[in-house]
C-alpha cells in the first residue's frame, strides 16, 4: 500500500478498525535507542541556576539529573550552550566548539556527558549552522573587506530586497566596511552563512564531528530549510507594509538536499546518533526525501499540528485563526501518515511555543486535566516523544503587560508589526500575551521556596506567578499530580510493543469533540480517546471500551466529562 492509499484509508477509517485492523506489523526487531524512550529539552538559561547568577547552568543540569532520569527519558537535548553574545538566547553563535561561560565551563560539559551517561542518557546538541552571530571570527573577517579569505563566507549583496526578516524589519543590513548589504533570515546580529562555500560546510561539519568526538548522542538542527539560497535574488509578492516574508523566498529551496547528503555523509554516517531536523513547512508527500531510508535526517520537527491557527502559513501572530480540532487531528493524522515507513517526533511545547494547555484547550479548561489529556497524546502517538521542561508539571502561560517586560526578540517584532498593521497596544499586547516565547522561558519551577527553587538571586526572567502550586517537588509527593502522571505514562509507553512498533489509525474524524484513534500490532490494541470540550460528550454509538489503563479522572463512565481523556487497552 502507497502512501496515499495509506492516508485516505486512515482518514476514512471508522468503526471498521475496531475489528479489522488495517496494517498488521509484527514488532520492529530494529528499534534504535532514540525511538525507545523520550527525550527531554532543557532551555539551560531557565533551567536551575547553582551560582546565584539568575541564569541556569550545566551544573544544574547535573544536579538534575535523577529528575530526568525518574521520567524515563533516555536524551536530552540542549538548546545552544556555545558562546555567544545571547541577542537569541544562544542561536547567535560566535564559536562553535566552546561553552558560554554563562552556562559554565568545558570541564563541566564533559562531567553532564560523563553523568548522564552512567544514567543511560545521551546528550543532544543543537546545530544552529544557517547563520552565526555577528560576533562571530568567521562574520567580523568577512565584512572586513570585499577581498579578506572569508570575503564569502556569508551572503552579500550590493541591492538588497523586499525580503522581510523572520523577526520583523528588513531580512538585509547594511555594512559600511564593504559597503554592501549581508543577509539575515532572523535577526540582524544573525547573518546566514554561504553554504553554496565549500570552506563554510567543511568549517561547520568539523565543529558537528568535535562534539561527536566528546560523545554526544546525536542532534537537533535548526532552521535548517533555509541554508540554500534562490540563484535568483528578487523581489517577492508584497504585503500590505511593503515587505514579503522572507520564509517563502528562501525555504526549502531546490538543491538544499544535495547539502543535506553531503552532511550526512561527513557528519552522521556510520554512526549510532539521531537526528532531528527543524524544518518548517517541508510537505507531507516531501517528506521521504528528508526522513528515513532514502532521507537525511531520523526525524523531522515540521509545524503543521502546531500552527493550525495560521491556516494561510504566514504565522503572523495577528493573523491567528480561532483553532478546530479537526485541523489538529488532520495534521497529526497526516504526519504519522507520511513517516508510517519512518520516525516522527511527538511533541507540543518547546522554547519557542506557547504552553500547550492554553493553545489546544478552550477558556476556562481545567489545567491538569488538560495536560494529563495532552500527555495522553505524545506517548501513544507512532514515534519519539519530545517532553519540553516544565511540560511534565502542567506549566501555563505568563503575562508580562508591557512590550519592555519580553525578552524574546520574536515578541518585539510581532508587537511592531502588529502595531504597523493598525492595532492599539492593548490589542497587539494580546497577542504578544498569547504566542510570546516568553511563556515557555520562564524559569523552572522546582519548590515553593523563594524564586520557585530556580536561583538564589534574581531570576533574568520573572517566575510564574503559580510556583507554589505548580512545581517539581509539591508534585513528586502528590500520587495524582500531572509529574506522577507523566512518570507512568512514559514507564508504560517504553515498554509497550504496541506503543513503541503499532500501527495508528484515527477514528471518527469528522468529530469536532473528540480525538479517538489507535494503535494495534498484531492482535493487540491500544485505544486513546480525549474529550477536547469542557462539556460532558457522550463516546459515538459503536465504540468499544477495553480495559482501562490511563485516565484524567479516576473512575469510569460511559460518558466522557469535561476534558476527559484515557487510554485502553484490548
Ligand atoms: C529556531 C530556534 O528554535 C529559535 O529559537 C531560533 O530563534 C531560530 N531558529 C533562529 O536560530
Amino acid at each position: 500500500m502507497d502512501r496515499r492509499t495509506f492516508i485516505k484509508g486512515a482518514m476514512a477509517l471508522t468503526a471498521a478498525a475496531w475489528t479489522n485492523p488495517m496494517i498488521i506489523i509484527s514488532a520492529a526487531e530494529n528499534i534504535s535507542w532514540w525511538q525507545k524512550k523520550p527525550v527531554y529539552q532543557i532551555y539551560p538559561k531557565s533551567f536551575l541556576d547553582t551560582t546565584g547568577s539568575g541564569t541556569g547552568d550545566l551544573r544544574g543540569v547535573i544536579q538534575k539529573l535523577d529528575y530526568i532520569k525518574s521520567l524515563d527519558a533516555g536524551a536530552i537535548w540542549l538548546t545552544p550552550i556555545y558562546p555567544s553574545p545571547m541577542v537569541d538566547n544562544g542561536y547567535d553563535i560566535s564559536d562553535y566548539t566552546g561553552i558560554n561561560p554563562l552556562f559554565g565551563t568545558m570541564a563541566d560539559f564533559d562531567e553532564l556527558i560523563a553523568e548522564a551517561k552512567a544514567r543511560d542518557i545521551k546528550i543532544v546538541m543543537d546545530l544552529v549552522f544557517n547563520h552565526t552571530s555577528d560576533k562571530h571570527p568567521w562574520f567580523l573577517e568577512s565584512k572586513s573587506s570585499r577581498d579578506n579569505p572569508k570575503a564569502d563566507w556569508y551572503i552579500w549583496r550590493d541591492k538588497k530586497t523586499n525580503w522581510r526578516g523572520i523577526f520583523g524589519g528588513s531580512a538585509w543590513q547594511w555594512c559600511e566596511e564593504r559597503q554592501q548589504y549581508y543577509l539575515h533570515t532572523f535577526a540582524t546580529q544573525q547573518p546566514d552563512l554561504n553554504w553554496e562555500n565549500p570552506d563554510v560546510r567543511r568549517a561547520l561539519y568539523d565543529a558537528a564531528n568535535f562534539w561527536l568526538d566528546k560523545g554526544v548522542g546525536g542532534f537537533r538542527i535548526d532552521a535548517i530549510v533555509y541554508i540554500k539560497k534562490p540563484k535568483d535574488f528578487v523581489d517577492g509578492t508584497p504585503d500590505a507594509d511593503g515587505t514579503c516574508s522572507v520564509h517563502n523566498m528562501t525555504a526549502n529551496t531546490p538543491g538544499i538536499l544535495d547539502f543535506l547528503h553531503e552532511f550526512k555523509r561527513e557528519v552522521f554516517d556510520g554512526k549510532n546518533i539521531f537526528t532531528v531536523g527543524e524544518a518548517n513547512s517541508v510537505k507531507p508527500e516531501d517528506l521521504k526525501y528528508w526522513v528515513g531510508s532514502q532521507g537525511v535526517f531520523n526525524m523531522l520537527f515540521e509545524f503543521s499540528h502546531v500552527n493550525i491557527m495560521f491556516p494561510n502559513g504566514d504565522e503572523v501572530w495577528h493573523h491567528a485563526k480561532p483553532i478546530r480540532l479537526t485541523n489538529l487531528k488532520k495534521a497529526l493524522s497526516d504526519s504519522q501518515a507520511a513517516t508510517r515507513d519512518s520516525w516522527y517526533p511527538i511533541y507540543f511545547e518547546n522554547h519557542d511555543r506557547s504552553r500547550s494547555i492554553e493553545t489546544f484547550f478552550p477558556h476556562g479548561t481545567d489545567k491538569i486535566l488538560a495536560a494529563k489529556a495532552l500527555a495522553m497524546i505524545l506517548f501513544t502517538l507512532r514515534g519519539t516523544p519530545f517532553i519540553y521542561q516544565g511540560e511534565e508539571l502542567g506549566f501555563a502561560n505568563t503575562k508580562f503587560n508591557s512590550i519592555d517586560d519580553y525578552d524574546d526578540i520574536s515578541s518585539r517584532g510581532e508587537y511592531n508589526l502588529a502595531r504597523a498593521d493598525g492595532l492599539s497596544d492593548k490589542e497587539a499586547m494580546r497577542f504578544v500575551q498569547r504566542f510570546s516565547r516568553d511563556n515557555a522561558r520562564t524559569p523552572m519551577q522546582w519548590n515553593t521556596s523563594a524564586n520557585a527553587g530556580f536561583t538564589a538571586g534574581k531570576p533574568w526572567l520573572p517566575v510564574h506567578k503559580d510556583f507554589k502550586i505548580c512545581n517539581a517537588a509539591v508534585e513528586d509527593l502528590d500520587k495524582n499530580s500531572v509529574l506522577n502522571f507523566y512518570r507512568q505514562l512514559s514507564a508504560f509507553r517504553n515498554s509497550s510493543e504496541v506503543l513503541i512498533s503499532g500501527e495508528y489509525a484515527e477514528l471518527y474524524h469528522n468529530n469536532e469533540e473528540l480525538f479517538i484513534f489507535t494503535r494495534t500490532l498484531g492482535n493487540k490494541k491500544i485505544c486513546t480517546a480525549i474529550n477536547f470540550t469542557t462539556r460532558k460528550i457522550n463516546f459515538p454509538n459503536d465504540f468499544k471500551f477495553g480495559k482501562k489503563i490511563f485516565g484524567n479522572y479516576p473512575d469510569e463512565k460511559n460518558y466522557l466529562r469535561p476534558t476527559e481523556a484515557a487510554i485502553y487497552e484490548f
